[in-house]
């Protein structure tokens, strides 16, 4: 029998579409073993200020569809103290919080794990960014609806360039890791990717503009925020040097990448991981986070899932589709 009787539950990092969904499911799966739930508010900064509610069935009605986090969500620095950790500690123990479960990207299994360490508290953790950058899971919670705003937002950007004659370099988030940047650019069908994991330089690039097919009316270079390179502008002012004549545009997608309703298979992602990290708790789980591989439930310790995603091994495989579909 497991002791846990109240399980908290938090956001954090940056949000990702699907989040709410995700504690939708943590709230039901709790309550459906009888346990209580706490929602805390701003993510680890709510946990050191005490900032907590009491959540049942009815205060997740009706937010399986919203973008956000109703838990609202925060980057803390505090928690990277071993006295904000302690501040944390007291508060679960002061308001019987005897279980955790996160919901977040690396910085907040960071931060999960070194407090399971410390003090030897049950956390599972569930992954939700939109960057799809961890160990232990083939999808992120957010990751399907960020690529698809990402689909739909070229697409129209493609209608442009396709009547002007235009080569538009393309912004896409992702600071540490290319992933949205990969299958986006590949779905839009995009002239050439650049992303931090593989060494494409502006030249060449250059040199595919000069050697690729003449009678190209448009083109679309999709650049992940975090490429060598420094980002979309510093890509296009290269260009315009070097190609003077060609009509060259720069647009930044920047955060409509985070935000909007959850994808269908965002939502089912989450609900599915939500109640597994119930059920793991109470399995006696802890330290790990709860992914889905192959369609089967995993948990992979915290300290795994944050090691970034081995992109050596991913990425060539991705990029020469890319350029043998951009012929
Ligand atoms: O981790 C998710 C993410 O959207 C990254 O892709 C991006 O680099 C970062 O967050 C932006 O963070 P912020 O909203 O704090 O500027």
């Amino acid at each position: 029998m497991s002791k846990i009787q109240n399980i908290g539950v938090l956001t954090s990092g940056g949000d990702a579409p699907g989040m709410n969904a995700a504690i939708r499911a943590v709230v039901r799966g709790s309550l459906y073993y009888k346990l209580k739930v706490t929602g805390i508010l701003r993510g680890y900064d709510g946990l050191i200020n005490a900032d907590f509610m009491p959540m049942d069935g009815k205060s997740v009605a009706n937010i399986i569809q919203r973008g956000g986090t109703i838990l609202k969500t925060a980057r803390c620095d505090d928690f990277r103290t071993v006295e904000g950790r302690a501040k944390a500690y007291q508060n679960l123990v002061d308001n019987g919080i005897d279980a955790l479960v996160v919901i977040g990207g690396d910085g907040t299994f960071t931060g999960a794990d070194i407090f399971s360490q410390e003090y030897d508290f049950p956390i599972i953790g569930l992954p939700g960014t939109i960057d799809n950058d961890l160990e232990g899971t083939d999808l992120t919670i957010g990751y399907d609806t960020a690529i698809n705003t990402v689909v739909n937002a070229v697409d129209k950007i493609r209608d442009t360039a396709e009547s002007h004659d235009r080569l538009f370099i393309v912004e896409v988030m992702g600071r540490d890791s290319g992933l949205i940047a990969l299958r986006s650019g590949i779905g839009v069908g995009a002239e050439a990717i650049l992303i931090p994991e593989a060494k494409t330089t502006v030249s060449d690039l250059v040199y595919r503009i000069e050697h690729g097919r003449k009678d190209k009316a448009s083109k679309i270079i999709v650049v992940a925020e975090g490429d060598e390179a420094g980002g979309a502008y510093n890509v296009g002012e290269t260009l315009k040097k070097k190609f003077p004549h060609h009509d060259i545009r720069v647009s930044v997608l920047g955060h409509i990448q985070r935000g909007g309703k959850p994808s269908c298979m965002d939502r089912v992602l989450a609900s599915r991981l939500g109640v597994a990290a119930v059920e793991g708790l109470l399995e006696g789980k802890s330290k790990v986070m709860v992914g889905q591989i192959n369609k089967e439930i995993v948990f992979t310790p915290f300290a795994k899932a944050i090691k970034h995603i081995d992109a050596a091994q991913i990425t060539p495989g991705w990029l020469r589709l890319a350029e043998i579909l951009s012929l």
